[in-house]
């Protein structure tokens, strides 16, 4: 009585993994099969429950003293509508001895479904030699009784020697068995499970894969995103799911981004490829600067930092400038609206910031600097000339006749970069070195 208690719980238990062909269940069978041991042709009946062969069954194996004939289906696998491998696991156990362990026995049964009234199966294992009478069941090694869920493939259903074709029949009804050569193997392989395969992925922008196991069940690709790229949204290991899709979502990977630069005291930034991964910002520093440590080129690098460090540009080493200039010896001819180019620097003069190609004298410490220039007229012209900031006039200078002469001297607060220079309000040519322009200052 215990044991049927026992028997019930342990079907209702597995009722929910195992379902079996529903015209195979609750029927009882007429079972013929070549016993494997001595060949010799069996007629017998198989009753089929909903999920178990119960006590009793015509599948009764002595081990070891123990009878085993009560098995329960614990996994099931649906190869296509007419076929289907069940595995059942004996009710009982038994021990080959003190330190044996509990051991079970499995049945791997591939169903054919010829008719509602008649199917074939193959016992899929190699026969056992240990029990009475030797079938083909799967006996696992001690201690080693395997997890209902274990694929049946891999764990049930091995075989080496081929199996021979067993047929249920219906009682009173006379279906056969067709003649078919492809009925009489067992199965190409016994684990001819369906594969389970997810579609090819598109490929990622900006990634990698940089492992990919294939593109069936269970296998993954990962991917990484490409260097001075980051992940954004999405997965960088994507697997392939039981319904034949991808785990999460494609990884989105963005090119990274530096951050906004200080701006630089006293310099310029000359070009600018853009602030995301491998973009450069060039600077220089400011006329009568110098770069005294840092980088005046930068890069974005892959873990979005700057490289190198911010420029620092200073003034100049010379503490002041002094600086005179003359014209050359004889007439100058002169171009209105134009600076007039003083070439000859005198060699005392301390300083670059005078620039005798263009005569703009261009301030590079700020701070209050004394600008002083003379005249004198060429020959018959009066002249007309103005010293100037930047756009800006300052003072006008006149000579009527030739070889007047006139001067200004002016005092002024100038910042870096103001622009000095003497230009041509009218006239066309000035006399010799009695023509000069001299800067000094900063005045500390
Ligand atoms: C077991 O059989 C049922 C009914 O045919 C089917 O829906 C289920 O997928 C099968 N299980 C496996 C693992 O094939
Ligand atoms: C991948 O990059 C190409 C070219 O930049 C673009 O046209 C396409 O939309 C991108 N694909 C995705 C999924 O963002
Ligand atoms: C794929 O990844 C999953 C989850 O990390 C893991 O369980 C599984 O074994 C992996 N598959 C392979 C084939 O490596």
């Amino acid at each position: 009585m215990t044991v049927v208690i026992n028997l019930l719980l342990l079907s209702t238990v597995t009722d929910a993994i195992c379902i079996l062909p529903p015209e195979l269940r609750n029927t009882e069978w007429i079972y013929k099969y070549t016993k494997p041991d001595d060949n010799q042709p069996i007629t017998t009946t198989l009753r089929i429950q909903n999920t178990v062969l119960p006590q009793q069954s015509s599948v009764r194996f002595n081990a070891l003293g123990t009878t085993m004939d009560a098995w329960t289906c614990i996994s099931n696998l649906t190869l296509s509508d007419t076929e289907s491998v069940a595995v059942f696991k004996s009710d009982t156990s038994y021990s080959d001895g003190p330190f044996g362990g509990n051991r079970r026995l499995y049945l791997c049964m591939k169903f054919t479904k010829v008719t509602d009234n008649l199917f074939y199966f193959y016992l899929l294992s190699d026969v056992d030699n240990t029990i009475l009478p030797n079938e083909r069941v799967f006996n696992p090694p001690e201690n080693s009784i395997p997890d209902d869920s274990d694929p049946l493939c891999s764990t049930f259903c091995q075989y080496t020697s081929e199996p021979k074709i067993r047929t249920l029949q219906k009682t009173g009804t006379t279906d056969v068995v067709p003649s078919d050569a492809a009925l009489c193997t067992p199965c190409e392989s016994p684990c001819e499970e369906q594969v389970i395969a997810c579609p090819d992925l598109a490929p990622v922008n900006f990634t990698t894969i940089t492992a990919e196991t294939g593109t069936n069940y269970q296998d993954n690709i990962t991917y990484a995103c490409n260097t001075g790229y980051e992940l954004k949204s999405g997965d960088l290991i994507r697997e392939c799911l039981a319904d034949e899709s991808w785990s999460g979502s494609p990884p989105v990977c963005e090119i990274v981004a530096c951050p906004d630069l200080a701006q630089v005291n006293f310099a310029t930034i000359t070009a600018e490829t853009g602030k995301n991964y491998q973009g450069t910002i060039t600077y220089a520093c400011n006329t009568g600067y110098e770069l005294k440590s840092g980088d005046l080129t930068r890069q974005c690098q892959d873990d979005k930092a700057w490289s190198g460090i911010p420029p620092v540009c200073a003034y100049s080493t010379v503490a002041g400038h002094a600086f005179t200039a003359t014209l050359p010896l004889g007439y100058t001819p002169v171009s209105i609206g134009s600076p007039i180019k003083y070439t000859l620097i005198n060699s005392a003069s301390i300083g670059s910031e005078y620039n005798a190609a263009t005569g703009i004298y261009t301030v590079a410490k700020p701070g209050i600097y004394l600008i002083s220039v003379s005249m004198m007229s060429g020959l018959l012209t009066a002249s007309h000339l103005t010293i100037r900031k930047n756009a800006d006039v300052l003072v006008w200078l006149y000579t009527n006749n030739d070889y007047d002469m006139a001067s200004q001297t002016i005092n002024i607060n100038l910042a870096a970069n103001d622009k000095i220079s003497v230009v041509v309000n009218s006239g066309s040519s000035l006399f010799s070195v009695y023509n000069t322009f001299s800067v000094l200052g900063p005045i500390e």
